[in-house]
């Protein structure tokens, strides 16, 4: 079955998928392509409507992307936003130009005319800019329908030939009724009706990956998450038992992690090769401190053990991995563009050196959404839920060199955290709730004894997707309890501190 399809073109922004993320929250179809993408393609697939996303360029920058100024003339609307914008007014006539005042963060927006994108918005909002240009004169016959102080186009149209345009970015969570916007959009204006679901991206997945792995043989890298696990039961339904998974017990697994993972892939049918390689892990890791060497020996021991393992099975055309698009952001070292912030190790570079081809049916799917799959595929609620969880595991969580007698440490203060966060309701209130163990030793008294250990720390934030977060209100109540009982119960640690920073300037993890 073919869906109505809203096609956004990616110009470079890190906030494209998200436009894609929401029209999907919408029951929306839609796919992210090349702003090249010749227009004879695009008018094959008679898009319901074209998105244009942002981009880091100016518009008169050497080599700044553009697209085939046919596009404004397939018959379909159009929706420029930001860089989009800047595009659709530089292509058709208007002028864009360095605007006086940048805008980057919130701005304040005023609707100056009633315009079908703004139907049920409120006059004043809001919103999240991030631009150094602005559109100084709209373009011939188009109307200006809103303004910000720094910005006389905030937002235009030509309803004749539905062509829309948004100096800000409505899909960011920021933009107050940035989705209604879409919504009026994907519905008003493209005339959408919300004919799709996450049971027809599975179906559409499976078909895929058929499509590509024909009769080849797949093997998954299993980490004990939602999302390996959620990629491996959609190839599992593609291709049976062609599918071989496999899991690495990396040594850095919290308590008893690694015999319930292997007890669920039982239950799951998955066909499995389970790999105790902890020795060899902590053996890598013995004496590394430095957090990106840390990720980088992981990595590397993963990949060799994989590799051997791989090996094992005989000709393997296919890797596939559960890669989330913030993993795919955040890893990919552009200038310009989202620049890498850490190395995630699930990643990098096995598929190149093993010359599999890569199979990653979650690839454009935020956490949520992936949560949402796994549970049209039956997984059953409490693993759905599961927090997300690090590749390098507890290594990332151990600053400063990791070793076996910390790594039992930092095991069960965080079992005491993730006890007293369920007790209270609060696991699935949080995106994650963890301890981290600090190479900070203090002074203490229990009893009437002088202690000298170490400190931990609590770290529990919210976010929608990872890669912004804010740190949780925990009640008080249940921050002493998580504190008391760590102190009490975990000898070697003597202190207790809650972490209160957000993402950004901090990350989720320590390292
Ligand atoms: P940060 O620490 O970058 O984390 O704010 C964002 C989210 O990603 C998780 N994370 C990882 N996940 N492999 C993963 O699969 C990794 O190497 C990795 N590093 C961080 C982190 O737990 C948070 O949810």
């Amino acid at each position: 079955m073919t869906h109505q399809t809203i096609i956004v073109l990616d110009f470079g922004s890190q906030y494209t998928q998200l436009i894609a993320r929401r029209l999907r929250e919408l029951s929306v179809y839609s796919e992210v392509w090349p702003p090249n993408t010749p227009i004879e393609t695009i008018r094959e697939r008679a898009p319901a409507g074209i998105i244009l996303s942002g981009g880091p360029k100016s518009v008169s920058d050497a080599g700044a992307p553009t697209c085939d100024p046919a596009v404004y003339d397939v018959g379909c609307p159009v929706l420029g936003i930001c860089y989009g914008m800047q595009l659709m007014a530089h292509a058709l006539g208007g002028r864009v130009e360095p605007a006086p005042q940048r805008e980057y963060g919130h701005a304040q927006v005023r609707i100056t005319a009633p315009a079908p994108l703004f139907a049920d918005v409120p006059d004043e909002i809001r919103v999240w800019a991030s631009h150094g240009d602005f559109v100084a004169a709209a373009p011939s016959g188009f109307s200006v329908v809103a303004t910000s102080a720094n910005a006389p186009v905030a937002a235009m149209a030509h309803p004749e030939r539905h062509l829309y345009a948004l100096l800000f970015h409505p899909e960011v969570v920021h933009t107050e009724r940035g989705l209604a916007i879409l919504r009026n959009f994907a519905y008003g204006v493209c005339g959408c009706t919300g004919d799709w679901t996450m049971a027809s991206f599975v179906e559409e997945a499976i078909g895929r990956i058929r499509a590509t792995v024909g009769g080849g043989r797949v093997v998954c890298a299993l980490s004990g998450g939602v999302d390996s696990t959620v990629a491996a039961l959609i190839i599992h339904r593609a291709v049976g038992d062609r599918l071989t998974c496999i899991f690495v017990d990396n040594g850095v697994l919290r308590l008893n992690e690694a015999a319930q993972i292997r007890r669920r892939f039982e239950r799951l049918h998955l066909p499995l090769v389970f790999v105790d390689a902890s020795a060899l892990f902590l053996d890598r890791l013995a004496g590394v401190a430095d957090p990106e060497a840390k990720r980088k020996a992981i990595g590397a021991t993963f990949i060799e053990v994989f590799e051997a393992e791989a090996a094992k099975l005989g000709q393997v055309d296919f890797l596939a991995q559960g890669t989330l698009y913030p993993d795919v952001i955040e890893s990919i070292p552009i200038v310009g563009q989202a620049s890498m912030i850490k190395s995630h190790h699930n990643v990098g570079g096995l598929p190149e050196r093993m010359r599999m081809r890569l199979v990653e049916p979650l690839r454009e799917l935020f956490k949520d959404e992936v949560r949402e799959v796994g549970r049209t595929l039956g997984l059953d609620e409490e693993f759905v839920v599961r927090q997300p969880f690090p590749g390098p595991g507890l290594a990332v969580r151990i600053l400063g060199v990791v070793t076996p007698e910390r790594l039992a440490l930092l095991r069960r203060a965080d079992a005491i955290v993730a006890e007293e966060v369920r007790r209270d309701g609060w696991y699935t209130r949080v995106w994650q709730s963890f301890a981290v163990l600090l190479p900070v030793q203090s002074v203490g008294v229990m009893g009437d004894e002088r202690t000298y250990e170490y400190t931990a720390a609590i770290r529990a934030v919210e976010s929608r997707d990872g890669m912004t977060a804010d740190w949780a209100r925990l009640p008080h109540d249940l921050l002493a309890r998580i504190s008391s009982r760590i102190v009490n119960e975990v000898k070697g640690i003597n202190r207790i501190v809650y972490d209160i920073s957000s993402k950004p300037p901090s990350t989720i993890e320590w390292e």
